[in-house]
């Protein structure tokens, strides 16, 4: 999947969720200022933020997009910022006194990489802040069937053949299995937040194309707007309105 189709100008229009639950996680975990890893950090605002508020933060994205909006925002602040795929995270091990990472899991394939990366970055008394969509495995939801039976009608189907809805599942308990093994200590134990998406169809739509079906939306150009309507209205009678958002906070003692 070549998620660098994400674009800073659609994900600003719809990511003040997304900011508000990362710092308050973040606040969860205490913000006390020090060095910062902000992986997938999107179009910056987060980063900006904990700039702002005391921290030297190191951070990356898979796109190249993003990475650039990110240095603007950022400009003049003690942050640095890269290319990076999370599958091939690279961090300075016990150098971060916050390893943070939210909304991201979801799209990586394979996560056992960028966990272990990043809880072996955590330098001791600090703390991994994670985030990410279909954490909890007992509310599996069809979402993603329903998705690929509208991706198959005929109006799409061609067109998106080869390009599959990409949101990935990691169960939560999976996740801390893995920081545990890393030497990680749960703070505040996988949390499903209370998050349902908006029952508007041209709002879910443009909620869509900025983030899960960007590459779809790339593809069909001057009909995507169509199709994003058309996968929201199907969410919203279906009544899959839940991303089932799970937090936690993993420390190293
Ligand atoms: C929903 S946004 C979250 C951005 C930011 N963390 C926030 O909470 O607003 C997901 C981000 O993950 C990035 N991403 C997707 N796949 C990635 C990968 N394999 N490695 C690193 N970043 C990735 C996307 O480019 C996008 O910026």
């Amino acid at each position: 999947m070549d998620r660098q189709t994400w674009t800073p100008e659609h994900y600003r229009r719809s990511n003040s969720r997304q900011f508000r639950t990362a710092i308050e996680a973040l606040e969860l975990a205490g913000l006390h200022g020090g060095r910062l890893a902000d992986v997938g950090c999107g179009s910056g605002e987060i980063t900006r933020e904990l700039a702002a508020r005391g921290y030297a933060v190191t951070a990356s994205d898979f796109s190249p997009a993003m990475v650039e909006a990110t240095r603007e925002l950022c400009w003049g602040l003690p942050v640095t910022v890269e290319v990076r795929d999370a599958r091939k995270l690279e961090l300075e091990p016990g150098a971060f006194d916050i390893v943070h990472c939210s909304w991201v899991l979801h799209w990586l394939d394979d996560v056992d990489h960028a966990l272990r990366e990043m809880a072996r970055a955590v330098k001791p008394g600090g703390a991994l802040v994670l985030q990410w969509s279909r954490g909890n495995p007992r509310h599996m939801s069809d979402a993603v069937t329903m998705l690929d039976d509208v991706m198959r009608r005929p109006r799409w189907r061609d067109r998106l053949a080869d390009t599959p809805f990409a949101m990935q599942q990691h169960p939560a308990d999976e996740v801390v299995a893995r920081l545990a093994a890393e030497g990680l200590v749960l703070d505040v134990p996988p949390t499903e937040l209370d998050a349902q998406f908006v029952a508007d169809p041209v709002a879910l739509g443009q909620i869509m194309k900025a983030a899960g079906l960007a590459e779809q939306a790339l593809k069909l150009g001057d009909d995507a707007d169509d199709f994003v309507t058309e996968v929201a209205a199907e969410m919203i009678a279906a009544k899959q309105l839940n991303p089932h958002n799970t937090r936690l906070i993993a420390r190293r003692e």
